[in-house]
C-alpha cells in the first residue's frame, strides 16, 4: 500500500541536502562560445532547489567561477549568488578555480570559507593551483583537529583522482600525498570537486571523492577520448547526507537545442 502523500512529503522535508555547482564559466548578460546563457542556467537551478527534494542546507561552489575573469562578471555572479542564498537562506561556500583570476576573485569572494549546518561542517580552500602548499596543508590540518558533530564535506577545484579522459588524467591535483595526510584520521566524510567538467566518483584516502558535471559546459567523453571537446549539456549536483552516508546526484539541466548546436561545435584546451 502507498504511504499517504503527508508521510512522504514529511520524509523528504528532513532530508539533509547539500547544493555543488561547478565549473561555472559565467559570462554575465553574454553567451558562453556564443550559445549558453549562464544566466538561463541560473534560473533553472534556483526553479529546480524549489523543490521539496532538493531544498539545500548549503550551497558549495568548486571553482572556475567565471569564464573571462573581469571584476565585473564576478560582482554580476556575486548577485546571482546572492539570489540563491536570498531565496534558501542558507549559506554559499565558494572556492576558487585554475580559470579564476586570482586578484579579482579574491577581491569579491574569500579565499578560504568554514560554514556550518545543523549536523555537518563545510571546509573550503583555494585550490586555483593544482598542488596544496605546506601553508595550506597545514591551515587544513588546524581546522580539521577538532571533529564537528556529524562530519566535514571539504570542497576544492582539483580532484585527486584521474579522469577518464586521457588528455586530462595528469591535470588534476599534483600532491596527493599532502590531501591523504590531511583527510586521514580526520572527520572528512565527502571530498567535493569539479575542474573535469565530467561527472566521476571514487574514493581517495577512504572518503568518497565526487566530481561534479560542469554547470556551463560538459566535457564530451566519446567517442575521441583523446580530445577535450566541450558540448553535451549542464548539471550540477545534490549531495543528500543520509543515514547511510553522502549520496551524490548529478542533475541534469535542460539547454536549448540552439545553445547545444553552438557548443558542441566547440572544441577548447582548457577547463
Ligand atoms: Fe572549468
Amino acid at each position: 500500500m502507498n504511504a499517504p502523500l503527508q508521510d512522504v512529503v514529511g520524509s523528504i522535508a528532513v532530508r539533509r541536502v547539500l547544493v555543488q555547482l561547478s565549473d561555472v564559466h559565467y559570462v554575465g548578460d553574454g553567451r558562453l562560445f556564443g550559445g549558453l546563457s549562464l544566466r538561463n542556467i541560473f534560473t533553472q537551478v534556483r526553479a529546480i532547489l524549489e523543490l521539496p527534494q532538493y531544498t539545500p542546507e548549503a550551497i558549495v561552489v568548486t571553482g572556475d567561477l567565471v569564464h573571462r575573469g573581469t571584476q565585473a562578471s564576478y560582482r554580476d555572479l556575486q548577485r546571482e549568488f546572492e539570489l540563491l542564498r536570498v531565496a534558501f537562506a542558507v549559506p554559499i561556500v565558494v572556492t576558487f578555480g585554475n580559470h579564476d583570476d586570482m586578484e579579482r576573485a579574491g577581491a569579491v569572494f574569500p579565499t578560504t570559507q568554514i560554514a556550518y549546518t545543523e549536523t555537518h561542517r563545510i571546509v573550503s580552500f583555494d585550490n586555483s593551483d593544482p598542488e596544496i602548499t605546506p601553508q595550506q596543508e597545514r591551515w587544513l590540518s588546524d581546522q580539521l583537529a577538532q571533529p564537528y558533530r556529524s562530519g566535514t564535506i571539504l570542497a576544492f577545484h582539483h580532484s585527486p583522482l584521474p579522469s577518464l579522459v586521457p588528455i586530462l588524467q595528469r591535470r588534476g591535483m599534483e600532491n596527493r600525498g599532502a590531501l591523504a595526510r590531511v583527510v586521514e584520521n580526520s572527520d572528512v566524510i565527502q571530498i567535493l570537486t569539479g575542474h573535469y567538467h565530467h561527472a566521476m566518483a571514487g574514493t581517495f584516502a577512504g572518503v568518497p571523492c565526487w566530481s561534479s558535471p560542469a554547470l556551463s559546459t560538459q566535457q564530451i567523453m566519446a567517442p575521441q577520448l583523446a580530445e577535450v571537446d566541450h558540448g553535451g549539456g549542464s548539471g550540477f549536483s545534490v549531495v543528500e547526507l543520509s543515514e547511510f552516508g553522502p549520496i551524490t546526484t548529478p542533475i541534469w539541466l535542460d539547454i536549448e537545442q540552439s545553445e547545444s548546436d553552438s557548443r558542441s561545435a566547440k572544441t577548447i584546451a582548457s577547463t
